[in-house]
């Protein structure tokens, strides 16, 4: 059997690590014969959880999980890591600014970057799920500088595990049967999920979501408002976040970027924008890539409608005032 890899897992204590760790220490991410030390980083007032969350991980009694290691130091945390998943962030509470929720965000991903830069593997990869996901990502690796920023992205999976959901549901088709789903832009409720490229599997022939659907209005209608409107459901409906699905998610994400993706098929990643489909550069932005030997490349040529078009600058607006926030916040520090 391989030698085991480190994985670090941080906000640890929390919500979607509850379900993220079992699902990462039953093999589902990095394959049922890669052995692993799972790294738990929380802040001090988690340790007491922590200790909880270690002792249920050994009460799982999983055969690929080696070790555990529980901490509050990134130093620790992030050593020798392989893969991170950064979910710990600060929430929104009550009265709180978009403004001031960036700031403590810009924070801890500067001191998170500085810590993967320090100890992590050169080769690591990294994703945020931690809200604003793009823009901490941005920031994560501003401040790695020694490991490549192709290596950094953010989750916008769960936004496209949704939209696929919402086709295969209307369609009546399994979720195995929609594939090249495309979420555009930040994981916020500017995001673009856009069908228009998609294609589902027909009576055995695979042919265009447009097509199938055959209805346009509700395709740039009701389909994008349910996809970004979707957590708020869920909130609405659980009075606590989609924290299942979104950890299902992340293991989607770290999945293919691990093993790669199938030829002809995409998926939905927030990485560093070159300035594809009109973008803004050097924002985190989410496009439709595909995968192979654990490198991403973004999908081009696709051809995207007027409709798409506005879409996108909407979205890629939204990035550049979070970027510029955010180093206005750092330049202040
Ligand atoms: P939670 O509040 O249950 O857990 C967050 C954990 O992070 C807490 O244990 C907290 O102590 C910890 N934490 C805070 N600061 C930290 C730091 N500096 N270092 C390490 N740990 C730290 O929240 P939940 O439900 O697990 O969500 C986590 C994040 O994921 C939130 O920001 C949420 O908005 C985001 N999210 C992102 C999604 C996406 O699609 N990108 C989907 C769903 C949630």
């Amino acid at each position: 059997m391989a030698e085991p890899i480190r994985i670090v897992v941080t906000g640890a204590a929390g919500q979607i690590a509850y379900s993220l760790l079992y699902m990462i220490a039953r093999g589902e991410v990095f394959g049922k014969d890669q052995p692993l030390i799972l790294h738990l980083l929380d802040i001090p007032p988690m340790v007491g959880v922590l200790e909880g969350v270690v002792m249920e991980l050994a009460d799982c009694a999983l055969p690929l999980l080696r070790e555990v290691v529980p901490t509050t130091d990134p130093l620790v945390g992030f050593k020798d890591v392989s893969a991170a998943f950064l979910v710990g962030a600060m929430p929104r509470k009550e009265g709180m600014e978009r403004k001031d929720l960036l700031s403590a965000n810009v924070k801890i991903f500067k001191v998170q970057g500085e810590a993967l830069d320090k100890v992590a593997k050169k080769d690591v990869k990294v994703l945020v799920v931690g809200n604003p996901a793009n823009t901490n990502a941005l920031v994560c690796a501003n401040y790695a500088p020694s490991i490549p920023r192709e290596n950094f992205s953010a989750m916008t999976r769960l936004d496209q595990n949704r939209a696929a959901s919402q086709i295969a549901n209307k369609l009546g088709v399994s979720i195995n049967e929609v594939n090249n789903i495309i979420i555009w832009g930040n994981h916020s409720s500017t995001q673009y999920p856009d069908a228009a490229q998609g294609k589902v599997l027909v009576k055995g022939e695979w042919k265009s979501i447009a097509e199938a659907v055959n209805n346009d209005a509700y395709l740039q209608g009701q389909f994008i408002e349910t996809v970004q409107k979707r957590g708020a459901a869920v909130i609405g409906a659980r009075k606590m976040s989609s924290a299942m699905s979104a950890a299902k998610a992340a293991c989607d994400h770290m999945h293919d970027w691990w093993n790669g993706t199938a030829p002809g098929k995409f998926v939905s990643m927030g990485v560093f924008s070159d300035g594809s489909y009109g973008s803004p550069k050097d924002v985190v932005f989410s496009f439709p890539v595909e995968i192979k030997n654990k490198q991403w490349k973004i999908v081009e040529g696709l051809a995207i409608s007027e409709f798409g078009k506005s879409k996108l600058n909407i979205t890629s607006k939204e990035l550049e005032e979070e970027k510029n926030e955010a180093l206005s916040v750092l330049d202040s520090n």
